[in-house]
């Protein structure tokens, strides 16, 4: 039988029927949205097991259709026939960052994505790299040893800290804790079971945070402007494009603020599993320690970062391991067949970068712990193009990979001179998975001075 015969096709020809695609689409209203929301690895598990590797299920108010795997991964967010966008795909977002580079599709992505390229090349990533150096020393001051220190809410302060110098070029004072809720309020809105922003809801509260944070960058532009700054948000008023375009003032304010958005949570949260993991297998901790002394730098700098092996493959490990972004959304715009199935046009589809990354198919032992699968010998990552996709792939791969690699980098190494950490006795971690994985307790460790 030809490969077409043998695709399931859409009844009729009624744009976005899916009653031939397994699975159901939940309640009225709500769909599965609370299965999913308890537990989404759980719930994509069994519906995998019941359904097979394509299916439709309902979250927020909407249906999607699942594609499993590393193949519908490189289909989808490679794209090759322009069938996939990300704008209505992260639909939950659009309330609350418009306009941000994610949530552009196409021509106009590119475009904008091409003029903010300019912030992140060689000459201003050496300016950042010494921000952060600078704010990470003076966090390594403050941080007192203690039998239980909350690692989550203390990174995340501190990469609030340094997105404010890095991003903004400002020193983090009073305002510190207004910024940092307004950023939760955001993440928090964007999988608010009330998508209207009713009085007192999550949403009104995110929405507020938005027109909040765009004043707050507003307010700052003309000295932007006019300052020479080593600063993402002076890079910013100063990139144009190949044609001499520029970012009008509303554009650099949506950009920044989904910029900072995308950047402080997810590395906050990575961060916290490297160092979970680091508290939970000493050995590897003591390795990275050894790694980082041999450099007999106090500083990182920029042109060392690729000495640090094992903290890159830790820093991969932890990434596979919980991945800050595991699922991928899109919006199929035209009808398109994947896995013997004929998907209508008009339907919002999911991939997932967290699913594939603990495949037994491609990893071995995927549910431990094990950052020398990213050995040369073994380079289980390589066993697919995209068999590791923390930052996705494609036209929308993430644009801060590089500088969360340095960031990273950069505390980690300052980091392990300074302390030696532990897990409290009998510690057992607890996590929530979406919108961003974050340990429900803000992981307790055992902070003591080297
Ligand atoms: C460990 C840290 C990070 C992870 C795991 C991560 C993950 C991702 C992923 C998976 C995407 C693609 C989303 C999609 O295809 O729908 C993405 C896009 C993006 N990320 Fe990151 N990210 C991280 C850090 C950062 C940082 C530090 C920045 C900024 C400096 C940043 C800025 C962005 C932007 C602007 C996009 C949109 C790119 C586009 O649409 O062209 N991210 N990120």
């Amino acid at each position: 039988m030809a490969l077409s015969e043998s695709i399931k096709a859409a009844p009729g020809t009624a744009s976005g029927a899916l009653d031939h695609i397994p699975g159901d689409l939940g309640l009225p209203i709500f769909g599965n949205t609370f299965e999913f929301l308890k537990d989404p690895f759980a719930f994509h598990h069994r519906r995998r097991e019941e359904c097979g590797p394509v299916y439709k299920f309902g979250v927020f108010g909407g249906r999607t259709v699942m594609l499993h795997g590393a193949d519908a991964l490189e289909y989808v967010l490679m794209d090759r026939e322009r069938n996939f966008g990300s704008r209505l795909g992260w639909r939950l977002l659009q309330q609350l960052f418009p306009n941000g580079l994610m949530l552009r599709d196409f021509d106009d992505h590119r475009a904008h994505r091409r003029i903010m390229q300019a912030a992140f090349k060689p000459k201003p990533m050496r300016d950042y790299m010494l921000r952060l150096n600078e704010g990470i020393a003076q966090c390594m001051q403050t941080w007192q040893p203690a039998p239980r220190f909350e690692f989550y809410p203390a990174i995340k302060d501190l990469t609030l800290e340094l997105g404010a110098s890095v991003f903004l070029g400002l020193e983090m004072g009073a305002e510190a804790k207004k910024l940092n809720q307004a950023f939760v309020d955001e993440v928090a809105a964007s999988v608010a079971v009330i998508r209207t922003p009713w009085l007192g809801t999550a949403m009104r509260r995110g929405v507020n945070a938005r027109i909040f944070l765009l004043d707050y960058f507003r307010d700052l532009i003309p000295a932007r402007r006019q300052g020479g700054g080593d600063d993402m948000f002076s890079e910013f008023c100063r990139a144009e494009s190949e044609d001499g375009a520029f970012f009008t003032d509303d554009e650099i304010v949506d950009h920044l603020n989904f910029l900072l958005m995308a950047a402080h949570d997810t590395t906050t949260s990575a961060l916290t599993t490297m160092i979970w993991a680091l508290a939970q297998y000493p050995e590897w901790q003591d390795a990275m320690r050894d790694e980082v002394m041999g450099l007999g730098t106090e500083q990182l700098g920029y042109d060392e970062l690729e000495k640090l092996v094992l903290t890159e493959r830790v820093f991969k490990e932890a990434l596979r391991f919980r991945p800050p972004v595991p699922f991928l959304p899109r919006f199929a715009y035209r009808s398109f067949e994947f896995g013997g199935y004929e998907i209508p046009g008009e339907t919002p589809v999911s991939v997932s970068p967290g699913l594939v990354a603990i495949s037994p198919e491609l990893w071995s032992r995927p549910e431990l712990f094990d950052p020398d699968r990213f050995s040369d010998n073994r380079a289980e990552d390589r066993r697919h193009r995209f068999a590791w996709t923390p930052f996705g792939g494609g036209a929308h791969k993430c644009i801060g990979m590089h500088f969360a690699l340095m960031q990273v980098r950069a505390f980690t190494h300052q980091f392990l001179q300074h302390y030696r950490i532990a897990l409290p006795e009998g510690y057992q971690p607890r996590w929530q998975a979406i919108p961003i994985p974050k340990p429900r307790d803000g992981l307790p460790i055992v902070l003591s001075r080297l």
